[in-house]
């Protein structure tokens, strides 16, 4: 009964506030960019271990071994597809092979740094670089979610997470380095949170969940001691995606479940 009163106002609001139930064998689709490798490789592997599909991107599938390895011993549930994010030919390309397919959950995991030498004071900023971080931590997640939009709406989930960072946070900014990141993670927040309010009404939600200082390629710089394990890191990124609904889409949440200040 409330779950009909539920469903008639939901109808009357144009809102789907519940996913329609899904099918007993539905099996749910993740699509995980920049899986070859640091917290994207972790979030394929769990989310193979419970049993889901996973599309693994890498921009170098053939290099890819530990992804490779992954899809190999899953019995077809884990597939391997090239995507450079930065390359809009290559997000529509790997679209079009996937045409048909729903997906759960895009989730925008890809992304750079652009080295933390390179962007310590304003006078010695490198521009192209500052380029090419935005494109990948920036336009590429926008980008997919714009060209995969298709795929989510005909998944269950429909849900968009992002892989941002307590950097791109500008109330708890007291630095003053990493120009390029930290605007780069704060301006993927802004777009997504626009992308949250206009997917709403279709049912779509999209997460900023900050990992943390996790111990993979793009902190080997810092102590060890420091950085928190790759597979808590996942574990605690796919736990808040869980949680995700319209009703909280567009929140910025570090790894705890805590919410960060914009
Ligand atoms: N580690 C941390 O402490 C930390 C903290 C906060 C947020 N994050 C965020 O977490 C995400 C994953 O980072 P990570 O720590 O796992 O870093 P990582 O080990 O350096 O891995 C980065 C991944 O992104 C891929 N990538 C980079 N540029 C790409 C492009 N143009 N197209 C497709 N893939 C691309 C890399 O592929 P290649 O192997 O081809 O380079 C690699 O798979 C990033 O968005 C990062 O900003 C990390």
């Amino acid at each position: 009964m409330h779950r009909l009163l539920i469903a008639i106002v939901s109808m009357l609001l144009s809102v789907p506030l519940f996913a329609a139930d899904a099918p007993a064998n539905y099996v749910p689709t993740v699509l995980v960019t920049g899986a070859n490798r640091g917290i994207g490789l972790e979030l394929a592997r769990q989310y193979a271990a419970r049993g889901w599909n996973v599309i693994g991107t890498a921009r170098k599938p053939a290099e890819a071994t530990e992804l490779n390895a992954l899809a190999s011993d899953s019995k077809g549930r884990v597939s391997v597809e090239a995507l450079d994010v930065m390359e809009f030919a290559s997000i529509e390309a790997l679209a079009r092979r996937l045409e048909g397919k729903p997906i759960d959950i895009l989730f925008n995991n890809a992304g750079v740094t652009g080295g933390g030498e390179n962007q310590q004071m304003f006078r010695n900023m490198q521009w192209e670089l500052f380029d090419s971080v935005h494109r990948t931590n920036v336009v590429g997640p926008l980008k997919l979610a714009e060209v995969f939009l298709p795929h989510l709406l005909a998944g269950q989930q429909k849900k968009i997470s992002n892989v941002s960072s307590s950097q791109g946070s500008i109330g708890t900014n007291r630095g003053g380095t990493l120009y390029i990141y930290r605007s780069s993670k704060a301006a993927l927040n802004m777009v997504m949170v626009n992308l949250a309010n206009q997917l709403k009404g279709k049912g779509v939600s999209v997460a900023l969940i900050d990992p943390g200082p996790v111990d993979t390629d793009m902190m080997k710089s810092l102590p060890k001691k420091m950085l928190r394990p790759v597979p808590t890191a996942a574990g605690d990124l796919i736990r808040i995606t869980d949680q995700l609904s319209v009703a909280n889409s567009g929140t910025f949440w570090t790894f705890d479940g805590s919410v960060l200040p914009w």
